[in-house]
């Protein structure tokens, strides 16, 4: 009988704790993730989503326990400079500058790579090939969405951070982005999603973030209470 190691999780959620303001956001979260894997961060409005994927992209330090990087703590000095090679972050700020066009803005991350030839491709794919020589103050939002998708693609690192990245779209933007996710996911890629619309990810992990504050009356509770209004 052969006693083989299980493999190492590319990224590992070691008892996390992470505090944003002074208030606790995770407490002693556990979660795995291995080549190819996706997880889905939900939960209600200040949850702590973002937060989330801050702590993961480095910008936050979990407050307790590590995430550990092929078995190393990301936020030790030389560990850091690896990692953050290893990520691809789309934000609900776009950082897209209108004095480039359409293509530079997508063309500028290709480069950070010195991998060429990836975003004309990308801008295609998102339906963008014929605004690529366009400034971009004459996008729709959700073909500035579309130009953040296409920075994904152009940019090849395999762990994906999304911050709400169907936020914007028509059906047929979120088809390519859950078409791009699970092709990501294909070539060993991982994807860390924070939404609250429903994104088609097979097999994804789901970690729901516990509301903030204790529940009072919701906005729909006051709505539905006319005699509140009168
Ligand atoms: N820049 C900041 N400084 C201090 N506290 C912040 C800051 N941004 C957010 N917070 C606090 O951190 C908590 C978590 O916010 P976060 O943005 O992570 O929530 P979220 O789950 O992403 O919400 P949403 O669904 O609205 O995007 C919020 O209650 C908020 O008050
Ligand atoms: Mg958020």
């Amino acid at each position: 009988m052969s006693l083989r190691k299980a493999p190492l999780p590319r990224l590992l959620l070691n008892n996390v704790s992470c505090m944003r303001n002074g208030h606790q956001i995770l407490r002693h979260t556990n979660v795995s993730l291995h080549d190819g894997s996706a997880l889905v961060l939900s939960g209600a409005n200040g949850s702590g989503k973002t937060t989330m994927l801050r702590m993961l992209a480095g910008f936050n330090r979990p407050s307790a326990g590590q995430v550990l990087w092929n078995g190393h703590d990301v936020t030790k000095a030389g560990v850091f400079d690896q990692y953050k090679l290893q990520l691809n972050w789309l934000s609900l700020k776009d950082a897209i500058n209108d004095k480039f066009t359409v293509f530079e803005n997508v063309v500028w991350f290709e480069l950070l790579d010195k991998k060429e030839g990836r975003s004309m491709p990308a801008l295609e794919l998102m339906g963008l090939g014929r605004l690529a020589n366009e400034k971009p103050r004459r996008l729709s939002m959700g073909q500035r969405k579309r130009v953040q998708l296409a920075r994904l693609l152009a940019l090849d690192r395999p762990i994906w951070l999304l911050d709400e990245p169907s936020v914007a779209l028509d059906e047929d933007g979120l088809r390519l982005l859950e078409y791009i996710i699970a092709d990501h996911r294909k070539k060993g890629g991982i994807v860390i999603v924070a939404t609250h619309q429903p994104i088609q990810i097979e097999d994804a992990m789901f970690l729901r973030l516990p509301p903030r504050f204790p529940r009072g009356m919701s906005h729909t509770d006051m709505l539905d209470r006319a005699d509140w209004i009168v």
